[in-house]
């Protein structure tokens, strides 16, 4: 089970994010795949289980060269190569808010596209009942992030996308 983890980060925040992501797709017994938005290609994702984008929030978007990795994949959407994969998203910026959600949704509006099944963060995930981050994993540099809580919320996300991922594989294998 591999789960690829695409993301990108200028000053690093974002980065410890993915690689905390990471730990969590290995404590559920997947392999993660880390690449940044520049390195990675669409047969990164098309060659996953499932797919975790990660972006640094600006102005409520993602930023240009994660944006810039996604428009290339319309050959993969012409043919549905990414329908049925388990995605999730993390976000840091600045501020406590300053367009968080936003920007997850700009990300999980991406995997709508694709067909695939998005996967959040329920109240349940450890720290989630009082930060209630439910569209994904998220920090911000403002409050020294990310700190333990936000990563371990990124392990959480990690943890769930390839637990997601592999029931869907065997639901598929079971069909
Ligand atoms: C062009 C630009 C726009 C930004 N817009 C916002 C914003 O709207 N709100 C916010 O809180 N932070 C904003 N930031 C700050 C980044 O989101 C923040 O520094 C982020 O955590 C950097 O991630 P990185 O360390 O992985 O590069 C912006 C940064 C840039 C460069």
């Amino acid at each position: 089970m591999k789960i690829a983890i695409v993301y990108d980060s200028k000053s690093g925040t974002t980065e410890k994010m993915a690689q905390a992501v990471a730990e969590g797709v290995r404590e559920a017994g997947a392999e993660p795949v880390l690449k940044r938005a520049t390195e990675a290609t669409p047969a990164d994702l098309e060659a996953a289980d499932g797919i975790i984008l990660g972006s640094p929030g600006q102005f409520g978007l993602p930023s240009f060269p994660l944006k810039e990795f996604l428009d290339q994949t319309g050959q993969l959407w012409m043919e549905g190569k990414l329908v049925g994969k388990a995605g999730g998203v993390f976000v840091t910026n600045y501020t406590l808010h300053g367009g968080k959600e936003q920007t997850m949704l700009g990300l999980i509006t991406f995997m709508l596209h694709h067909g695939m099944v998005v996967v959040g963060l329920p109240a349940s995930a450890p720290g989630n009942a009082i930060r209630g981050s439910y569209y994904g994993a998220s920090a911000s540099q403002a409050t020294g992030g990310p700190t333990e809580e936000d990563l371990a919320a990124a392990r959480a996300l990690g943890r769930r996308v390839a637990e997601v991922a592999g029931a869907l594989a065997r639901a598929r294998a079971s069909a």
